[in-house]
């Protein structure tokens, strides 16, 4: 009889991981799409509980869930009234700010009570929180990706999505595949492990590109139809939770993948594509876009087997052609755990 071991449910520290801290940076919370304006959404991030709405003028506020007044979850229940939270309890009223506005039943506000507000920020269609433990304002901008919302793409919610929720992965586990290529070979069908040929980490941007030959020794095939192809897979990282594929050679696709941890032993992973659309106005994608996705996300699936059951390596004993890119990887993602003793901006740039 096989004995099919279930994926820890345990802390990344109890996994080898050297840090109890959520990485502090911007996390991928839901696509825009998803937060109707009007209506609230329970949500569980970082070990806390929070509130998601979005005013009738558009503007959408993640705070803490509970109420300062006798705790109710404001995300169950609770109600907008024009840009403001009401809670479900006893009817008290929370603006934007978190500053308590209102108490239906006295006659003034208790102005002194706030909730905690997380800064938020909409970009390309994805919401973005921004998380640190301190409670920091945001030290650096998201790019946005030219031209996502014209006609060159399909809208990315919610065709060209996927997600995978409570997933015991640690946001760096997927992050360290940014300098991995040997992985590609063994779990992505890559004929070959591809040269990493430049990589750098500066502030909060990691990027290095792979020297790929994509469909090599497959003949003609959807993905590569005039046979194998020489080209790049360009990878950015911004911050640990948030990376961005590029794949220079087969066609303009971009694809996000991000992973917000929700407490110390599980996260929520999703994909993003930004998939060029066969026809203009097309909101479904078909043919060949369609493939698309379905590959990328059986991609993301293998990986995905890996990283719940992997255990984390503090002392990787690697060999010197991937030593440089990971270690440099993670000297770049010490940065971002206040534990760590590294200089708050870090640099590491090379070639291998
Ligand atoms: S607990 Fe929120 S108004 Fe009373
Ligand atoms: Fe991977």
């Amino acid at each position: 009889m096989v004995n099919t071991a279930s994926p820890p449910m345990v802390s990344a520290s109890s996994r080898g991981f050297p840090y109890r801290s959520h990485p502090t940076g911007w996390f991928h919370v839901g696509w825009s799409a998803e937060f109707v304006a009007g209506e609230v959404v329970p949500l569980r991030y970082f070990s806390r509980d929070l509130v998601a709405f979005r005013g009738e003028s558009g503007t959408l506020s993640i705070m803490d869930a509970h109420c300062p007044h006798l705790g109710a979850h404001m995300g169950y229940g609770g109600s907008v009234c024009g840009d403001e939270l009401v809670c479900p309890f006893h009817g008290w009223q929370w603006n934007a700010e978190g500053h308590n506005t209102r108490i239906p039943y006295s006659s003034r506000p208790n102005r002194g009570q706030r909730v905690t507000v997380w800064p938020v920020q909409e970009v390309n269609g994805l919401v973005m929180l921004w998380y640190d433990a301190t409670g920091a304002e945001p030290t650096w901008e998201l790019p946005l990706i030219p031209g996502y919302d014209t006609d060159t793409f399909y809208p990315v919610h919610p065709h060209c999505t996927g997600e995978w929720l409570n997933r015991p992965v640690a946001p760096q586990f997927l992050g360290e595949n940014l300098a991995d290529s040997a992985h590609q070979k063994y779990v992505h069908e890559a004929t070959d492990v591809p040269e990493i040929v430049e990589f750098s980490g500066e502030g909060p941007l990691w990027h290095s590109r792979q020297r790929m030959v994509w469909g090599r020794g497959k003949g003609d095939t959807w993905l590569t139809p005039s046979g194998g192809k020489v080209g790049h897979l360009d990878i950015q990282g911004w911050g640990i939770g948030i990376a961005l594929f590029r794949f220079e050679g087969i066609d303009d696709t971009v694809q996000i993948q991000s992973i917000t941890p929700v407490d110390d032993t599980v996260s929520d992973l999703r994909m993003t594509n930004f998939v060029p659309r066969h026809e203009p106005g097309a909101v479904v994608p078909t043919e060949r876009a369609a493939k698309r996705i379905e590959h990328l996300r059986r991609q993301v699936g293998r990986d995905l087997v890996v990283w719940e059951h992997m255990t984390y390596i503090a002392r990787p004993p690697l060999p010197p052609e991937e030593a440089k890119p990971y270690l440099a990887y993670r000297r770049w993602a010490d940065q971002f755990y206040p534990e760590a003793a590294a200089p708050a901006v870090s640099s590491a740039t090379g070639r291998s």
